[in-house]
């Protein structure tokens, strides 16, 4: 099972930065699963909220800000004061800094809220860039996102966000060619990965935070947990394996 740090090691560091990633990265985690929006000036960013209110000294929604303006914002002092001076970065930024692993990477395009027009295109360019479309899975809670997405390059792996305990999702994501689920771990059962393997659909949930729920998911044979302590999942796993 693979272990995939939610926003980077967001429990150690501060969420959606590169010092939260390089410690995820050093840590060795399998994956990294992280959040991206699009500044004024088309600069494709990476943010959990739509808005950099809550993760910086800033104000106000990504969309409304130039790239020039949101690299000025600290992004690392609300978490602890050790972090200050820690930017929000660019994908770009990310995708260097991993260039020379062989990471897993879950870009989650934070179209849901703003569609940000083009975001498909500009991440995909991008991944193809640094040649590493086979190891990316773009992942979103809105859908038409993922087939714009797929309709680009066919042979990119798209993840079906979702929260509801959603009837036989293994079809829903055959409708549009999604190559994994990514529900809420609550809805997580056996036959769902029994289901979509059968299908050759991933199973991704997400957050898995508690040693019991990790557990559980082991049990249920996922692929991936998307978690913010890779560090206990880890530990869970080796005690599982024993
Ligand atoms: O990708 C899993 C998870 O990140 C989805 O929810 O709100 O944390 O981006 P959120
Ligand atoms: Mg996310």
């Amino acid at each position: 099972m693979k272990i995939i740090a939610h926003r980077g090691f967001s429990s150690r560091a501060p969420e959606n930065t590169l010092a939260a990633f390089g410690m995820a990265v050093e840590f060795g985690v399998d994956g990294l699963e992280f959040d991206v929006h699009l500044s004024k000036d088309g600069e494709v960013v990476i943010c959990h909220d739509e808005a950099v209110d809550r993760t910086t000294d800033g104000e106000g929604l990504i969309k409304d800000f130039t790239w020039e303006e949101l690299r000025r914002l600290d992004a690392g002092s609300w978490f602890e004061p050790r972090f200050v001076g820690e930017r929000i970065p660019r994908l770009s930024d990310l995708l260097e800094l991993v260039a020379g692993t062989r990471l897993l990477l879950n870009i989650e395009l934070k179209t849901n809220i703003f569609p940000y027009p083009g975001i498909e295109e500009k991440v995909i360019q991008m991944v193809k860039n640094f040649g590493i479309v086979n190891r990316c899975i773009i992942s979103s809670f809105n859908h038409h996102s993922l087939l714009r997405a797929i309709t680009i390059l066919p042979e990119l792996k798209t993840g079906a966000l979702y929260e509801a305990d959603l009837f036989k999702p293994w079809e829903y994501a055959e409708t549009f060619g999604a190559a994994a689920l990514h529900p809420e771990h609550h809805s997580v059962t056996p036959e769902l990965v029994r289901e979509a393997r059968h299908r050759g659909i991933m199973v991704n949930p997400w957050t898995v935070n508690e040693p019991v729920h990790m557990e559980r998911m082991i049990a249920a044979a996922v692929d991936g947990i998307i978690t913010n302590y890779p560090d206990v999942a880890k530990q869970v796993l080796q005690n599982t394996s024993r």
